[in-house]
C-alpha cells in the first residue's frame, strides 16, 4: 500500500491500539438540521479532542470547525439526495479531490447502496473515487447499508463490506448485527460500525463492546454520542471500550461519573 495512504490511515486507526473512535457528524447532508446537530459547532467542538477523527461534510467543516484542530478529518464526498427525495440511494460525488486535499483531509467517505435502485451508480462512484484518491494517497472509507428498507443481517452486511473491499476501499463502515464476526471475517480491510438510531447509553456501549469483541477496529458513531444527555461523558465511555478494553459496566461507570 502507498505510504501516504498508510500514514493517513494511521492518523485515524491509532497504531497504539489498532483501533479508532470516529465521530460521525455528517448526517445533515441528507437529513438537514437533525436533532443534536442544529448548531453543528456547538455540538461538535466540545467533542473534538476526544475523537480520533471527525466524519463530516465540507460545508460544516469550513463553517463550523476551527482550522486549528489536530483531529483528523474524514470528509464525506458523496451525496445529492435527501430524506424527502426520490431515492436515498441516488448519490453522486459532491466534492473534488483537489478540494479534499485543500481541506487537508485524512480520508474521504462515500456511501454505497447494495441492493438498491442505484446500486451500480454508487459502486461505480466508489471505484472511480478509489482510482482518483490513489493519485493523492488518500484512503477511502466505504459506508454501507444506509436506508431503512435494508435487512441488516450478517449475510447482507457481509456482502456489502466484501464488495466495498473488493473494489478497493481502504476501510468500511457498516452496522452491527448478530453474527457480526462473519461480516468482519469476510472483509479483508478494517471494519468500523455506525451507531445507528439513539438508544439507551448502556445499550449503545454494549453495541460498541460487542462490535469490538467480534473484530471491528472501532466505531464511527454519531447519534448515540451527540444526542446523549451527556455527549462528552458518552464519548469518553466509548473510548474506554475501544482503546482500553473496558467492559460495558466499567464504561457505563465512566459515563455516569459526575466529573465527565
Ligand atoms: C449516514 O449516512 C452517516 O454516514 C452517519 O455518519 C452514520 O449513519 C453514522 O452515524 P450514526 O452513529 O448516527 O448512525
Amino acid at each position: 500500500m502507498d505510504w501516504g495512504i498508510k500514514n493517513r490511515i494511521s492518523q485515524i486507526i491509532k497504531p497504539g491500539t489498532g483501533r479508532t473512535v470516529m465521530l460521525a457528524v455528517d448526517h445533515g447532508y441528507f437529513l438537514g438540521p437533525t436533532s443534536g446537530l442544529e448548531k453543528p459547532r456547538d455540538t461538535i467542538m466540545p467533542l473534538v479532542s476526544y475523537a480520533d477523527s471527525l466524519m463530516l461534510t465540507r460545508g460544516v467543516l469550513r463553517n463550523c470547525i476551527d482550522p486549528e484542530i489536530y483531529t483528523p478529518i474524514v470528509l464525506r464526498v458523496s451525496g445529492g439526495n435527501s430524506i424527502v427525495g426520490e431515492d436515498l440511494s441516488r448519490e453522486g460525488i459532491t466534492v473534488s479531490l483537489e478540494d479534499a486535499v485543500r481541506l487537508n483531509v485524512s480520508a474521504v467517505a462515500l456511501s454505497i447502496y447494495i441492493g438498491s435502485k442505484y446500486e451500480h451508480q454508487t459502486l461505480m462512484n466508489l471505484a472511480g473515487l478509489i482510482d482518483k484518491c490513489g493519485d493523492y494517497g488518500i484512503p477511502v472509507l466505504a459506508v454501507t447499508a444506509v436506508g431503512k428498507e435494508m435487512t441488516r443481517d450478517a449475510r447482507y452486511l457481509g456482502l456489502c463490506c466484501r464488495i466495498a473491499a473488493e473494489l478497493g476501499a481502504n476501510f468500511v463502515k457498516t452496522y452491527y448485527c448478530e453474527g457480526f464476526e462473519k461480516v468482519v471475517g469476510g472483509c479483508p480491510v478494517p471494519v468500523v460500525i455506525a451507531g445507528g438510531k439513539k438508544i439507551e447509553e448502556k445499550d449503545a456501549l454494549r453495541l460498541a463492546y460487542n462490535a469490538i469483541q467480534d473484530g471491528a477496529v472501532g466505531v464511527d458513531m454519531g447519534r448515540n454520542i451527540f444526542q446523549s444527555q451527556r455527549p462528552v461523558a458518552m464519548i469518553k465511555a466509548v473510548r474506554a471500550i475501544v482503546h482500553q478494553g473496558a467492559s460495558v459496566d466499567q464504561a457505563f461507570d465512566i459515563y455516569n461519573k459526575p466529573e465527565n
